[in-house]
């Protein structure tokens, strides 16, 4: 089947922002060029959807670098960027996807990915393996295995290896460490704050920030929210985390109070209408909603539309809804990753730490076929440190290296 993307004349512009991607993703180049030198995926189809934007499409490139036929399409109805898509079309990939799909438009574009028959898949909250799994079993025989991107994917992945409903192995590529501890905090954390600056133009200064869910991705959203100046406060079901927020500085409440005082709030816990119709009646007029977490169910849109009078497009990815108590409030982004929806998602050096564990983790599906169970994997330890060492390095960073005394005293038991 041929590409489907809104218009190949685009590519030009998105050949620019992969340049710019590629300048700033040192680990992924190096990886691109090695790849292209040992074609670790010779003769491979990978099927891919992730949020394609410039970092994804230069992950599909150095995948396709080395060796891999690429069949690719976005993992949200928002966050896919036309011309990008259009430069990886230029450059020979197949793509199906295009910015502001309807739900049968985004499953169509799954589908077209599967039909094909993958050796791998990329996942990016879990949509290609949940299809195959109940639409296509009969292609599952082929997967050497997939790798799972996001914590909500992860989610839905473990249900299924509890059930033992796994057909092929799935790596938990959110779960290493130099993907999470980067990606999810410092990434969302300045991404989301990106997003909504760019489309609201308001200040953050002086305001009341509520985040729901202080999860890696929460911890990074509130704080930045606090170097903006807010006054942040979280909302949790753990009471764990909870006291961590509130260790670090954070008022701590059930999101019932929490609706009644918050200028901007941001969702981002992987939950179900963490906000929903008796959060927005008590909300202040003008108050701002957006959601970072996976799914667009964090907010409860279907409630707000049925219960809003009027509605009003304020600026682009502003909708206003007028509730029958005479407030207004504006959602980003239809209530979708507002990062993405709104911006251009993380930013590239930490796509960068992602993504190279991204193309190992598939590299190494492929070296290890034989042996690997229909099973939930951990990213293997060496290859997480292995990042780490590479990507300090490039950062120009040098550590202490553990003298053999130093060595020996830390794995003594008698001090
Ligand atoms: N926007 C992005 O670019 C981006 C990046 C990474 C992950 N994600 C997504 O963001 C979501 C969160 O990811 P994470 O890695 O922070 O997960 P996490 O598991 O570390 O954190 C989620 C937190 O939300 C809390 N929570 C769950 N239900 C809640 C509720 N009803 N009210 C309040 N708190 C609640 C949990 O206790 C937990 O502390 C997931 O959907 C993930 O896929 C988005």
């Amino acid at each position: 089947m041929s590409s489907e993307i809104k218009d190949i004349n685009l590519w030009e512009s998105g050949e620019r922002k992969i340049q710019w991607v590629r300048k700033n993703c040192p680990l992924l180049s190096m990886l691109h060029d090695e790849f292209e030198k040992t074609k670790p995926f010779a003769g491979k189809k990978v099927a891919l959807s992730v949020h394609l934007e410039a970092k994804t499409a230069y992950l599909c490139l150095t995948l396709a670098a080395g060796g891999a036929e690429m069949y690719v399409t976005g993992s949200n109805p928002l966050s896919t960027q036309d011309d990008v898509a259009a430069a990886l079309v230029h450059a020979g990939l197949e793509v199906h996807a295009w910015h502001g799909t309807t739900p049968e438009e985004y499953e169509k574009h799954i589908r077209a990915v599967l039909e094909v028959g993958p050796d791998i898949i990329i996942d990016d909250g879990g949509d290609l393996v949940h299809m195959m799994h109940t639409e296509y079993r009969d292609l599952a025989a082929k997967v050497i295995g997939g790798c799972e991107e996001t914590t909500t994917g992860i989610l839905r992945l473990e249900a299924m290896n509890r059930a033992n409903e796994l057909l092929f192995p799935m790596v938990r590529v959110n779960n290493a460490m130099m993907k999470h501890f980067f990606d999810n905090r410092y990434g969302t954390g300045q991404s989301v704050w990106d997003g909504i600056n760019r489309t609201t133009n308001l200040i953050v200064a002086g305001k009341i920030v509520v985040v729901a869910g202080y999860g890696w991705c929460g911890k990074g959203t509130a704080m930045r929210a606090k170097g903006l100046g807010a006054r942040v406060i979280v909302t949790e079901i753990d009471p764990v985390k909870a006291i961590e927020a509130v260790m670090d500085g954070f008022d701590v409440m059930p999101m019932k109070e929490a609706a009644k005082l918050g200028d901007f709030f941001v969702t981002v816990t992987g939950c179900d209408k963490v906000i929903d119709a008796e959060d927005f009646a008590v909300m202040k007029d003008g108050a701002i909603l957006s959601n970072a977490g996976h799914f667009d169910c964090e907010i409860d849109m279907a409630g707000l539309r049925e219960i809003a009078v009027e509605k009003a497009e304020m600026r682009e990815n502003i909708m206003g809804y007028k509730l029958p108590t005479g407030q207004w409030i504006y959602v980003l982004g239809e209530g979708r990753l507002v990062n993405l929806a709104c911006g251009d998602g993380h930013p590239a050096e930490i796509m960068d730490m992602s993504f190279a564990i991204q193309a190992l983790s598939a590299k190494y599906l492929v070296e290890h076929a034989s042996e690997l169970k229909e099973k939930l994997i951990d990213v293997p330890n060496e290859v997480d440190i292995d990042v780490a060492k590479k990507k300090l390095a490039f950062m120009g960073k040098e550590i202490d290296v553990l003298t053999p005394e130093q060595e020996k005293y830390l794995n003594s038991a008698s001090v």
